[in-house]
């Protein structure tokens, strides 16, 4: 049957194009405790909101005639070569999006050329991602106390990862509303609600009973319900951080003998404190607008960060809000040497596990490269400020 020249016949879903797709996609296949989860953020969500709002305060300035062909997008991370400026950024529990988690995320990065950063509280452990992949990947450490920190960082370096990156935005949990609400807790609550809710999600629910991946497996054994719910009290227990300073954060950095980076970075005096010390890079992270409500956009405090380091040797990475090449574009001129994103590929895991992982990561690699080819920048190395102006709407004029 045809109507206006379309096929009517074939009713396929529609394909996914862009991360924004993996979104939704995501969202109807997981229970609402889950999307809460993955989605949510502190208080009002101010700071979620802002991260993405930052992206379009910006706009750019294409140049034409450049010749740009195939554009380049290799550059180095902690010494590492990656394909594509896009590294996946440390998720706790990601076995909650899909029950391969960590070992199909770190599959997936390996595959495109770049690096997954096992989270402390990660659903497979250290070892076993390391045994399901061929390259050191990087390792993410909530530095609760002396003990815990140093027997992780042992597991991690045994196991191949060179590069550790402590995330130091987590002296308490954050205050998700949303999470509570769902019953997601801390600690995850079974009430008569709740469990209808899982019932309209068999499958999700069936693999989750099944595989036992939703505890963080780092720091709990055992994979029942009990605990799963005790690895969701772990991170008030294990991952908050509130007596850590910068002088336990130097002797961190002492007892790691390769690369070491901190995440969390929202001002330039923090910037500053982290490249005195040495440090091999930063990240400027507000942890995804799950932390502090109110704090910055990272997109917004980048420029001043890029100008407090300077010309030392700290490599400046930044995450939150990203969800399309462009966004990477946006933060690699403004000065970042790469990005991390989190929910796009937690998005990418509970559609299609590891490919899912693998197509979220082709999507941003095609979409850079037809940026930088529109923009007329050959490589991710000539990108500057120039190559950007504030949008009209929000810039300096109008204020
Ligand atoms: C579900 C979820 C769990 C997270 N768990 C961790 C974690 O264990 N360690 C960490 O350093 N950051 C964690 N983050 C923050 C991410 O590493 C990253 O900073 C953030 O997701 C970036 O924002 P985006 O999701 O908009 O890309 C988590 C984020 C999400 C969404």
């Amino acid at each position: 049957m045809h109507a206006f020249g379309f096929d009517l016949r074939h009713r396929r879903p529609p394909p996914l194009l862009n991360v924004h797709d993996y979104e939704c996609a995501a969202r109807r296949r997981l229970p609402a405790m889950v999307r809460e989860y993955i989605d949510g953020g502190a208080d009002d969500l101010a700071t979620l909101t802002k991260n993405r709002e930052a992206f379009t305060r910006w706009e750019f300035r294409p140049r034409i005639l450049t010749g740009t062909q195939k554009p380049d997008l290799a550059t180095t991370v902690a010494g590492i070569d990656l394909d594509l400026p896009v590294l996946l950024a440390p998720v706790g529990l990601s076995g909650l999006a899909h029950w391969r988690g960590d070992v199909a995320a770190a599959r997936a990065a390996e595959r495109r050329g770049t690096r997954h950063i096992l989270s402390t509280a990660s659903s497979w452990t250290i070892e076993e991602v390391a045994a399901a992949t061929a390259k050191g990947h990087f390792f993410q450490l909530y530095p609760h106390s002396g003990e815990t920190a140093a027997t992780l960082m042992k597991r991690a370096w045994n196991a191949g990862n060179r590069m550790m990156m402590v995330t130091a935005d987590y002296p308490m949990r954050g205050n998700r509303e949303g999470e509570r609400r769902t019953g997601m807790g801390p600690p995850p609550v079974l009430t008569p609600g709740t469990a209808l809710r899982l019932c309209r999600h068999p499958a999700w629910t069936y693999r989750a009973l099944r595989h036992g991946r939703i505890p963080a497996r780092n720091l709990v054994e055992g994979s029942g319900v009990s605990a799963a719910v005790q690895s969701v009290e772990i991170q008030d227990r294990h991952l908050s951080q509130s007596t850590l300073t910068w002088d336990d954060l130097g002797w961190l950095r002492d007892t790691w003998p390769g690369r070491f980076y901190v995440k969390g970075v929202l001002t330039p005096e923090d910037a500053d404190k982290a490249a005195a010390l040495g440090l091999d890079g930063i990240v400027v992270s507000n942890h995804g607008g799950r932390q502090l409500d109110f704090s910055p956009a990272t997109l917004d405090v980048l420029p001043e960060i890029v100008t407090a380091v300077g010309n030392r040797n700290t490599e400046i990475l930044l995450d939150g809000g990203i969800r399309r090449g462009t966004d990477v574009v946006k933060a690699l001129a403004l000065g970042a040497r790469a990005v991390l994103i989190g929910r796009p590929y937690l998005y990418g895991l509970a559609v299609a596990s590891e490919k899912g992982v693998t197509r979220v990561l082709d999507i941003l690699r095609e979409e850079i490269e037809r940026t930088l080819t529109l923009l007329g920048a050959p490589s991710i190395h000539n990108l500057t400020p120039t190559h950007l102006r504030p949008s009209p709407q929000t810039g300096e004029d109008d204020r």
